[in-house]
């Protein structure tokens, strides 16, 4: 050995990243989160309760363990808080859905050495097909992932007492920003544009929120359909720039300059990288998963959102750091 203080601890982590996916996913896929939670605290109990081999119980729960989801006890299981907190199904910040999703996903990264070769996604249904039944399954697994985002935005902007205004949502998706914006602005109306499935996903998910009668909702693609001039005080694009090209970027942020009334906000929310890309690490990541799923896919830079506003003719454009991984991209 060479004394050094170097370890390969993290190299170790990262080559297995898919055993510590696959024992989440399928403790997941399995319930045994939500059986933890009833009372199922036994490797017998899960055992039967999630109709599992005793052997397959028996590696899955050390798994859990090694992980730190799953907690014993006195020679009891019980979910680590935050388990307990985010897996169990039922509870509205349910975040299993964007475990299975990206579980089910996993095999496309044993393809990443050729992609990275050629620049040619391995995924078919990429971003730009029309009516992806992608987004079907996409939108209600990352629902709770723009939710510090809207929050953080409606207290920048004073929505909640921003009176009468009309929001629109492009790539809107599950309908997140106009469920928790209109329940907090009893006078604000929304109009999402989106694909037609995923619009009928987000008019049942405002419609549980009590503000479906102000949701309203444009089918169709957001390259092709007008966003209308001067119609709406705030405009939301959350998570697709990074799916775009730049000149179709610009090109979208020129459709909301002129759908946007005099004094309106265009709130982005993305993973946006520094300017040198040296972090943030989450962003830098995301961008090989663009890599592997989308033709023009990848992580921006604050500079690249800088110039395509300024070109599409904001002049008021601010940076905001949010408690998730993503960036607020507020521009006037
Ligand atoms: C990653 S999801 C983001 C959803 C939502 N904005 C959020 O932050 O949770 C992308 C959304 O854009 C929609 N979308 C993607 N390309 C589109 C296009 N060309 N026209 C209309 N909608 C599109 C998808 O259907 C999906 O709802």
């Amino acid at each position: 050995m060479n004394g050094s203080q170097l370890s390969p601890e993290r190299i170790m982590q990262a080559a297995t990243g898919a055993w510590a996916a696959g024992i989440l996913g399928a403790g997941v896929i399995h319930s045994v989160f939500t059986h933890l939670e009833s009372g199922a605290d036994t490797r017998e109990a899960i055992s039967d309760s999630a109709g599992l081999s005793a052997r397959g119980t028996n590696a899955l729960l050390d798994g859990l363990v090694g992980l730190g989801f799953v907690e014993l006890v006195d020679g009891r299981y019980r979910n680590s808080p935050e388990a307990s907190e985010f897996l169990v199904e039922g509870k509205p910040t349910y975040t299993g859905g964007f475990v299975a999703f990206h579980f089910a996903d996993m095999a496309r990264w044993s393809g990443m050495p050729d992609v990275v070769r050629t620049g040619v996604p391995i995924a078919t249904d990429t971003a730009d097909v029309p009516d992806n039944p992608l987004w079907e399954d996409l939108v209600p697994a990352i629902t709770l992932l723009s939710v510090p985002s809207a929050l953080y935005a409606a207290e920048k902007l004073g929505l909640a007492d921003a009176g009468p205004i009309s929001i629109l949502d492009v790539g809107g998706g599950s309908g997140i920003y106009s469920a928790i914006w209109l329940a907090m602005n009893h006078q604000a109306r929304s109009t999402q544009v989106d694909w037609t499935k995923v619009n009928g996903i987000a008019a049942a998910f405002t419609a549980e929120h009590d503000v479906g009668d102000r949701f309203h909702t444009v089918d169709g693609d957001f390259h092709t359909v007008d966003f209308g001039t001067a119609e709406h005080d705030i405009g939301v694009y959350s998570h697709i720039a990074h799916q775009e090209t730049p000149d179709d970027n610009v090109a979208v942020f020129r459709k909301f300059r002129r759908a946007l009334r005099p004094g309106g906000t265009l709130v982005i929310n993305d993973f946006v990288v520094n300017d040198d890309r040296s972090g943030p690490p989450f962003p830098l990541i995301f961008c090989s998963m663009m890599l592997l799923q989308t033709r023009h896919g990848a992580t921006w830079r604050e500079d690249d959102y800088r110039a395509w506003l300024d070109e599409a003719g904001f002049d008021d454009v601010s940076f905001h750091p949010t408690p998730s991984p993503a960036t607020l991209v507020l521009a006037r």
